[in-house]
């Protein structure tokens, strides 16, 4: 498998667990410390050798596009006032990755929204990445994939391990370790019972691919909640064309789920050498009085 240059990252979810936090901003675009939660993603792709990024969206979310676009206005304010640290930051950020963009003009899953990108893809490998899904430490995440995507000439999804009482969030694998931290997958559950999961490692938001899942999700019926899921078409894959799954190493931040957000800036609030200190005691003393 050739270089992985493409990605694509769904962004046109409803992100209701964020409401009301999400009502008029994509939850995409709520801070973590000082940068928009996209921002992190997007660095990862980047940090991992990728240039384009294909963002499926929706009418409400064209803010996400011009995170990464000149603000020529703000740029000659900021000149101006000699604020020029600032000018390197924010001139930065539009100069990351190409940016494309799809609509997904009715939310019918995640599934879905990777099939509104297949004409930006065409016939290349590429990679998906959740847009509200944070890794970090160590080799960026989508790369630990890429390596072994492009080694293996397979398409790989990324996993972690889970809770027992998690699995039913998850889309699931059954599948047997080849190499250490590498698996064959087998099979694939979306969100199984407890009871019935076929193991604990859940697919996070990380997935390298082969072009022919486009064929696959062209054939999914609507599946858990109406809605097209990818894992359905990951079978299809699995099955016919090969998968592995590696357990990728990092923190992981669900950024839609209230206690990982916050958990998350709490995080990066403290790698802040400046706040470090002033953060913690007031941490202590919210612990204190509880
Ligand atoms: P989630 O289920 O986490 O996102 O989907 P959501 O639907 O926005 O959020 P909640 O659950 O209502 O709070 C995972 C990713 O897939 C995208 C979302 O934007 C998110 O990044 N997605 C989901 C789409 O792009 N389109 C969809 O139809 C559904």
């Amino acid at each position: 498998m050739d270089a992985i240059k493409k990605v694509v990252i769904p962004v046109a979810g409803w992100g209701t667990r964020s409401l009301p936090a999400s009502k008029n901003i994509p939850k995409e675009m709520l801070p973590i410390y000082n940068k928009p939660v996209i921002q992190y993603v997007v660095e990862e792709a980047q940090h991992s050798g990728i240039e384009n990024v294909v963002f499926v969206t929706n009418r409400d979310k064209s803010v996400i596009e011009d995170h990464f676009d000149y603000n020529l206005q703000l740029e000659n304010v900021l000149e101006r006032a000699g604020k020029l640290d600032k000018l390197a930051v924010v001139r930065g950020v539009a100069e990351m990755v190409n940016i494309m963009a799809v609509r997904q003009k009715k939310q019918l899953g995640l599934g879905h929204a990777v099939l509104c990108a297949e004409s930006i893809i065409a016939n290349d490998p590429f990679a998906i990445m959740v847009g509200d899904d944070l890794m970090f430490g160590g080799t960026p995440g989508i790369k630990q994939l890429i390596d072994v995507a492009v080694a293996e000439n397979m398409s790989v999804v990324g996993v972690m391990e889970v809770a027992p009482d998690k699995v039913n969030k998850y889309g699931i694998i059954d599948a047997s370790e080849i190499s250490p931290g590498v698996f064959r997958v087998k099979n694939l559950v979306e969100k199984p019972a407890c009871d019935q999961a076929p193991s604990r490692y859940a697919i996070v938001g990380r997935y390298v691919l082969k072009p022919e899942i486009f064929k696959y999700l062209k054939e999914v019926k609507p599946g858990h909640g109406g809605e097209i899921q990818l894992t359905d078409a990951l079978q299809g894959l699995a099955k016919n064309d090969g998968m592995l799954a590696v357990k990728m190493s990092g923190i992981r931040f669900d950024a839609g789920d209230w206690s990982e957000y916050l958990a998350a800036n709490i995080y990066f609030g403290l790698q802040d050498e400046d706040l470090h200190y002033e953060l913690l005691d007031k941490l202590k003393n919210f612990v204190q009085f509880k």
